[in-house]
């Protein structure tokens, strides 16, 4: 069995009532099904929510250690978390997948989103595309195990 952690960053687990224009309608656990339904049999998908930084930069380590790779919505860490920038770069450096996603394009929204502290150390970014961010991520993940 092969894990995949699926990390998602602070204001996540309000998904499906936080800003639906901008977000969708659909939760975590709509998320959670759905990559399950998508993951071959052998791969186990571990999706995890938290408000807090250090819980994320916690929850990186422990893939290095595990040699796991990682789905990251870093939600908004992403513009300013040097800590989770290092983190994921442990992740990269160990030689692990880690995929940025977001669920909406932040390329097209306020200017404080234009920059990701993060996209430098992932292994890839995907944007834009609603709930299919992480399904991409997903299938470029597994073909990246072989
Ligand atoms: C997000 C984009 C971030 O700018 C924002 O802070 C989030 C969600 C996304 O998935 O589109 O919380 O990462």
């Amino acid at each position: 069995m092969t894990r995949v952690l699926v990390l998602n960053g602070p204001n996540l687990g309000r998904l499906g009532s936080r800003e639906p224009d901008v977000y969708g309608s659909l939760d975590l656990d709509a998320l959670q099904a759905r990559l399950e339904g998508e993951a071959p049999e052998q791969v186990e998908i571990d999706l995890r929510q938290t408000d807090d930084e250090s819980e994320l930069v916690g929850w990186l380590h422990g893939a290095v250690d595990a040699s796991t790779p990682v789905i990251l919505n870093p939600a908004a860490f992403t513009h300013y978390s040097y800590a989770l920038r290092d983190a994921a770069a442990l992740v990269t450096k160990a030689g692990l997948p880690l995929v940025e996603v977001h669920i909406s394009n932040p390329h097209a929204r306020e200017t404080f989103r234009h920059t990701s502290v993060i996209s430098g150390v992932a292994t890839g970014v995907i944007a834009g595309f609603g709930f299919d961010s992480y399904s991409l991520a997903l299938t470029q993940v597994i073909r990246s195990l072989g």
